[in-house]
């Protein structure tokens, strides 16, 4: 039986110890859930709503709880941390809405009437990364749900915690026992087994580039469906004509929150030339002045990486003789500590600017125009997300459409809302998650002509 250590990433402790779940394992959970299905499938959307709010609420009242098991297996801060509790709360109730909303078409044919509905899929598989362990799990789960659909969580190796006590308050608000389950273990064993199960319908995958695509491959063999959201090398394309003070002070957070562990870090900085070096002075110390420590302080803004293996990856980027023209501060001592980290002056080819390096490392590179700037945020391979900043709303908006991503922000560096759709373009993924057509993605239509004719 694999066991897998959880550690708290901010002093290398042993948080907890569990156990994985076996492909045999595997398959008795999918029975479950298809069982669980049918029912739920057939409960009222009503009824269905109901139970969504009800867990939405448990998780509401949980929030404390979940948000230190995340400090404790992440390294979040606290005060990140609370916020992705209350988004899996916010993401239930908005889904919730949605079962009694997921209405069909009457399109008009002769000799009768025709409709569509909108099926569920059945049992949902869904594959969790540990950058934002419970929001993903959600995005997934909640819309999946709401369409009728059972869901078997597989969160990361190194982050189960909170999936497994998601899965719990779920039962104590009175979801029905197998609907939402969570299987912990690794990609290898319990992900292989649940992307290969037959049982399964859809997968849904949040992760790696390089792991989707085999996931891609793997959910050929059955034609099972398939949502990605992958990697990205994101952009924050700041003109002359911005607000300059605004953009700089912006910036560092927009690629050290999660301690740069996110898909949509804007760790690609193009500042037009003549901004260029004000806007590195402005820079610097609002780099410097993060606040990097202990997670479980009020007033941490950035924690730790999440392993040795992860922080190793980090370092070998900055090897050789990269010199970084700003740097923050990080504590000494144990836990995968990694300091926010600038660089200039690097060829647009460089990995560090090509490459999503998942840690506190941003590159500044200067460009020339606006059809400058478009042309090096799309020589990326990713298309996720970007920030364009300038006060000229034309520009902004030739400038937000003409960039090959799918979430765009002007003047801001948000791109993640539940009610607004999210996912990439080119190798950041496939599908979009969130926003008001969440639920669709977790049906097939159904088209029924019914005859009048006699
Ligand atoms: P991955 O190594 O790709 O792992 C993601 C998940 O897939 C984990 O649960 C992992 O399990 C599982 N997995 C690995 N191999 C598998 C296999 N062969 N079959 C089934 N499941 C498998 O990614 P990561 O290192 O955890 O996350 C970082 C990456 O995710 C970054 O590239 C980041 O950009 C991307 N990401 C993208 C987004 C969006 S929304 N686009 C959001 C967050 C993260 P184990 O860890 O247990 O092995």
């Amino acid at each position: 039986m694999n066991r897998h250590r959880v550690l708290n990433p901010a002093n290398e402790q042993v948080v907890s110890v569990v156990k994985e779940t076996t492909a045999h394992e595997v398959d008795a959970a999918v029975r479950r859930a298809a069982k669980a299905q049918q029912s739920w499938a057939a409960t009222a959307p009503a009824d269905r709503a109901r139970l969504l709010l009800r867990f939405a609420a448990a998780v509401d009242e949980n929030i404390e709880e979940l948000a230190r098991l995340e400090v404790l297996e992440a390294g979040h801060p606290i005060g990140n941390a609370r916020w992705e509790a209350g988004n899996v709360r916010d993401l239930l109730d908005y889904a919730a809405g949605g079962a009694e909303r997921l209405t069909g078409l009457q399109i008009p044919v002769p000799a009768g009437i025709d409709v569509t509905f909108h099926e569920p899929m059945g049992v949902i598989g869904v594959i969790a990364p540990w950058n934002f362990p419970m929001p993903i799990a959600a995005w997934g789960a909640a819309p999946a749900l709401a369409a009728g659909n059972a869901v078997l969580l597989k969160p990361a190796e190194m982050t189960p915690l909170t999936a497994i006590r998601l899965a719990q308050i779920g039962r104590e608000a009175g979801l029905p026992e197998g609907l939402f389950q969570t299987l912990p273990g690794s990609g290898r064993i319990t992900g292989t087994a649940l992307v290969g199960h037959p049982g399964v319908a859809k997968i849904v995958f949040t992760g790696s580039t390089q792991v989707g695509k085999h996931i891609m491959a793997a959910c050929a063999q059955q034609l099972k469906r398939v949502t990605l959201e992958l990697g990205g090398k994101n952009p924050n394309i700041v003109f002359a004509d911005a607000d300059i003070e605004a953009a700089a002070a912006a910036a560092p957070m927009s690629f050290l929150d999660n301690s740069g562990q996110d898909c949509c870090a804007r760790s690609l900085i193009l500042v037009q030339r003549s901004v260029h070096d004000r806007f590195l002075e402005l820079l610097a110390p609002a780099v410097e002045s993060v606040v990097v420590g202990d997670p479980a302080d009020e007033k941490t803004q950035m924690g730790p990486l999440i392993s040795a293996a992860h922080l190793e990856t980090v370092r070998a980027y900055l090897e050789g003789d990269t010199r970084a023209a700003i740097e923050g501060s990080a504590p000494d001592g144990p836990g995968f500590w990694f300091r926010p980290t600038v660089l200039v002056g690097l060829d647009a080819d460089a990995p560090l600017v090509r490459e999503e390096i998942f840690g506190p490392v941003a590159v500044v590179l200067p460009f020339e125009d606006e059809s400058d700037a478009v042309r090096l945020a799309n020589s990326s391979r990713y298309g996720l997300s970007g920030s364009v900043w300038t006060r000229d709303v034309g520009r902004a908006l030739r400038v937000a459409r003409g960039v090959r991503a799918g979430n765009l922000s002007v003047n801001s560096h948000s791109s993640v809302r539940y009610w607004t759709p999210f996912g990439g373009f080119k190798e950041s993924g496939l599908g979009r998650e969130l926003g008001p057509d969440a639920l669709l993605a977790f049906t097939e239509t159904k088209n029924v002509f019914i005859s009048t004719e006699g």
